[in-house]
């Protein structure tokens, strides 16, 4: 099983790129997504139309206390500070939660962390450094989702089932 924690999401400035992480986790095969910082309805509105078109039993949940849901699961918390997700991935174990930070990540989830985890050591996104660390974790196998919309893969235009 593998869930996403998104911190500190602002509804004034962080709806796009908390939107993106939800699309992003869900496509990668995540089966949730906690948030924290302001709850958002229209947030998990737009997540669940993606669901209600596009398949799968992908669901978000908005959390009071993100320490409640370190319990028991192998807490991967993305930093560009952290230890290359080369040498690391094959270590991770277990019912993986992975945690994508907003403006300031507090210093309470680094040491409470397993694994502090960099995709490259340079600054750049959430929504970047959770694509490729969910390509890897899951060797590129991707779920099948068989919602009302399914696309066929074209080398031109739009074509669906
Ligand atoms: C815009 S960054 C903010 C970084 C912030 N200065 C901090 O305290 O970590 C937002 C999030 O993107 C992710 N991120 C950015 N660069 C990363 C990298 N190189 N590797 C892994 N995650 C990264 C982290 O989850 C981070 O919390």
């Amino acid at each position: 099983m593998i869930e996403i924690l998104r911190l500190g999401h602002r509804i004034s400035r962080d709806k796009r790129i908390s939107t993106h992480v939800a699309l992003v986790s869900r496509a990668f095969g995540a089966s949730k997504l906690y948030y924290t910082g302001q709850k958002d309805s229209e947030y998990e509105k737009s997540v669940n139309d993606v669901v209600k078109d596009f398949g799968g039993d992908f669901t978000i949940e908005y959390a009071k206390n993100w320490k409640e849901l370190f319990k028991g699961k192998t807490v991967v918390h993305l930093t560009m500070y952290g230890l290359d997700y080369r040498e690391k991935i094959k270590e991770i174990k277990g019912n993986i939660l992975i945690v994508v930070g907003g403006e300031k990540v507090e210093w309470k989830i680094f040491e409470l962390a397993d694994y502090n985890i960099g995709v490259t050591n340079q600054p750049h996104s959430e929504v970047g450094a959770l694509a490729v660390f969910l390509d890897h974790l899951t060797n590129s196998n991707y779920k099948s989702f068989n919602g009302k919309i399914r696309i066929k893969p074209c080398a031109k235009g739009k074509q669906f089932y």
